[in-house]
Parts: structure tokens; C-alpha cells; sequence
């Protein structure tokens, strides 16, 4: 899988070179209206939902990196992916149920696989368009972040569409701080463009 954000281009071409696993067991939340939320690592039968769930977030929001037609993948190879990140101490993929619902994603990877970088994981995080506004992408990022530093990274990375005023202020209410700009970083299918921010947050 590679979820949602742009953030995770990269994600399918590292190498990983850990062997041990890295899995989050499942956490009940209550919310402020009532509805019950757990989150915990997807697990390997849980591709068919995933690959439901990252199709409605590509068809549903211009700020991921991927055209809905480019969501083909197969549950075997989904369920590869799945298997792949539980059993990396440096990856996770952190998912939020509701109701026997996949309703949103979180995830981490390594930047680059490469000594000198190691210290640095790239982020992608989403919520379900029913489910947004009731804390769910905040409690993820929470506890992706908390998952990172357990995995011994310092800091955590992303790229976000400079539009994107709702997912920049609840990475700046995290205290991620922005870095820098690419300009032109997104082109849409009509033409049009759109920057990215790089923002960042220390772990340590
Ligand atoms: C960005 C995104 C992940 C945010 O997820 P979310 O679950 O809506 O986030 P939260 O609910 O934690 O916070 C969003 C807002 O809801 C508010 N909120 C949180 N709990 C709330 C509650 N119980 N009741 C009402 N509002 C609430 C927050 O204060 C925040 O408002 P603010 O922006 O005015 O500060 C989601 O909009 C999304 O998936 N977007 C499409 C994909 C995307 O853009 N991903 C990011 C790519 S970098």
C-alpha cells in the first residue's frame, strides 16, 4: 500500500534492512460524539478494506498524490504490503476502525535507507470525508509520532499540499514546523499545479 499522501512516493522503493516487527495493538478511543474509534496496525486481512478505503480517499481528495486510475493493485499484493511493514521495526501503518470500518490511515517509512539519513521517517496520514473534524487524523498523528520515537527516529517528515489549510494546521498544532516550499510540486490532470510544503517535526 502506499497511503494517500505524496509524502509517501518514495515509500515502495526503500529497502528494508530491519527484520524485527514493529506492531501497534489495538487502543480504544471514546470521542467527544460518542463514536468508538480503535486504532491498531492493519493487519493482513484487512487488505480488501484498505485498498476500498485508499480508492474513496484518491476518487474524494486533490490533495494525495495519486489519480484514482492509478489505485490498481490486487488484495494478494496488498496483503504483501501489509505483511512487509509489520515485520520492519521501522515502518508502521496505523489504522482507525470504527464499526468494523477502516475509516483512517496513518503511516511511516524511512526516508531513504542509507546510514546518514536513518534518523529520518516520511509520514502519510488520512481520514475518511464522514469521519473528518472529530479528532481522528489528530489522535493518529499522535500516535504515529509516539510510535516513531519508540522506533528510535528524530525526526518526522512530510510534504502537503500548500492549499491544504486544514492538514497544515493540525501538523502546526503538532508542532510541526515548515521547511521549505517546492514549488509546482503537484500537477493535476488539467493542467494545473500546486506547491508543496515541507514540514517537520523533531522527535527528540
Ligand atoms: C487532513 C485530515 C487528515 C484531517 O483529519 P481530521 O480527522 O479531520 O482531523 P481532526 O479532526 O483531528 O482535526 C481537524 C479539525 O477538526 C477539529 N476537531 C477535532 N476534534 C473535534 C470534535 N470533536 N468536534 C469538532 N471538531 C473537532 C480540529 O480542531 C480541527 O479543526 P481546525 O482545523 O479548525 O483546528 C483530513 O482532512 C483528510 O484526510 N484530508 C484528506 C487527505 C489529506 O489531505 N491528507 C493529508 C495529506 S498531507
Amino acid at each position: 500500500m502506499e497511503i494517500f499522501s505524496h509524502c509517501l512516493l518514495l515509500a515502495r522503493k526503500i529497502k528494508s534492512w530491519y527484520a524485527s516487527a514493529m506492531k501497534i495493538e489495538a487502543i480504544e478511543h471514546k470521542l467527544q460524539d460518542g463514536t468508538i474509534v480503535q486504532l491498531r496496525s492493519l493487519e493482513n486481512t484487512d487488505a480488501p478494506l484498505a485498498i476500498a478505503y485508499v480508492a474513496t480517499m484518491y476518487s474524494s481528495s486533490r490533495f494525495l498524490a495519486r489519480e484514482i486510475e492509478e489505485w490498481v493493485i490486487t488484495v494478494d499484493e496488498e496483503t504483501a504490503w501489509i505483511e512487509k511493514a509489520n515485520s520492519d521495526d521501522k515502518r508502521v501503518i496505523i489504522g482507525a476502525m470504527s464499526g468494523g470500518q477502516l475509516i483512517g490511515l496513518c503511516d511511516f517509512a524511512p526516508v531513504a535507507s542509507m546510514k546518514r539519513m536513518a534518523h529520518r521517517a516520511q509520514c502519510g496520514l488520512s481520514v475518511a470525508p464522514e469521519f473528518q473534524h472529530k479528532g481522528i487524523g489528530t489522535l493518529l498523528m499522535q500516535t504515529l509520532l509516539q510510535t516513531a520515537r519508540q522506533a528510535g527516529y528524530e525526526q518526522m517528515e512530510l510534504e502537503v499540499v500548500s492549499l491544504n489549510h486544514k492538514a497544515i494546521d493540525l501538523y502546526k498544532k503538532l508542532n510541526f514546523s515548515k521547511c521549505g516550499t517546492i514549488e509546482y510540486g503537484m500537477k493535476y490532470k488539467d493542467g494545473t499545479y500546486g506547491d508543496l510544503d515541507i514540514m517537520m517535526h523533531r522527535l527528540v
